[in-house]
């Protein structure tokens, strides 16, 4: 068994917490998801072959309310979106997980983050740190999504929902349900001052992991967003940081 290190022991005690560690990484269920997603990637997005790197595209892109929004396409490898879980997972001093989890992802992509966070989550039911868990994406992109409901059919993950819906417009009551929500940076036009807008309506208690959010400034200057720990995980000079929703009452919007 692996030591860990001081900074480790600083952050989850001394042992009287067990780490859970992020072995799903190399379960060879995360291995096979990430080659069916990069194949469907490249096949859809054959420039990725050349660059890495987050793609503003047409192809890609959309109208909201009559305004085109570019989607900016990158994808979370599996292996990363499980050690973000597990690490926020092994937080459980300041982190009270809820026992059932209904994680959403705002704009899912080809699936990459979901379905790995769907096999993440459960393996916490098998190994009893949860109950239950139900993912849903939403994405504006129908091919997309016909290729999630087809990663996820060959992967035989049941508990995934993926809906053609702008996260966008998602109500307080719509949003109800979720408690913890993934978002990477979307799209780009007007990015900041859309999710001021739409980030207050999750429901107090919620956990929000936020990749390159930075244009949102809600939250971290206001006290409807409570930053728990950052960064949860440091890769590719980006960071997920973790927040959750305070009990504060949003400004009814509008007004
Ligand atoms: C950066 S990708 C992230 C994919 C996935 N979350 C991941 O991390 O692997 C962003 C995706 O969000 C979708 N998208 C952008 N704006 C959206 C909106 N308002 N509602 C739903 N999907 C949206 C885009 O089509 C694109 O596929």
């Amino acid at each position: 068994m692996r030591l860990m290190s001081k900074c480790e022991r600083f952050i989850y005690g001394p042992r009287k917490i067990k780490v859970i560690s992020p072995e799903m990484v190399r379960d060879e269920k995360i291995t096979r998801l990430s080659k069916l997603i990069r194949r469907e990637e490249l096949k859809q997005l054959p420039i990725l072959k050349r660059m890495d790197a987050m793609i503003r595209s047409k192809e890609i892109g959309f109208m909201v309310e009559g305004v085109p929004r570019h989607a900016a396409y990158q994808s979370t490898k599996p292996d990363i979106m499980v050690k973000a879980l597990s690490d926020t997972v092994n937080l459980r001093r300041v982190v009270i997980l809820p026992d059932k989890i209904n994680f959403c992802d705002w704009g899912a992509g080809m699936g990459s983050s979901g379905l790995a966070a769907h096999e993440y989550l459960k393996y916490l039911v098998k190994i009893g740190i949860i109950s239950d868990f139900h993912v849903t994406g939403f994405e504006l992109n129908d091919k997309f999504n016909a290729i999630t409901e087809k990663i996820a059919g060959k992967m035989e993950m049941k508990q995934v929902s993926i809906i053609n819906r702008d996260f966008t417009t998602l109500t307080r009551d719509e949003l109800k349900p979720f408690n913890l929500i993934y978002i990477w940076r979307p799209f780009l036009e007007d990015f900041g001052p859309v999710m001021n807008k739409v980030l207050p309506r999750i429901r107090s208690g919620s956990y929000i992991m936020a990749r390159d959010c930075w244009e949102a400034n809600v939250l971290e200057d206001t006290s409807l967003f409570t930053k728990i720990f950052h960064p949860v995980y440091y890769i590719y000079g980006t960071k997920i940081s973790l927040y959750r929703r305070t009990e504060k009452e949003a400004p009814q919007e509008g007004k």
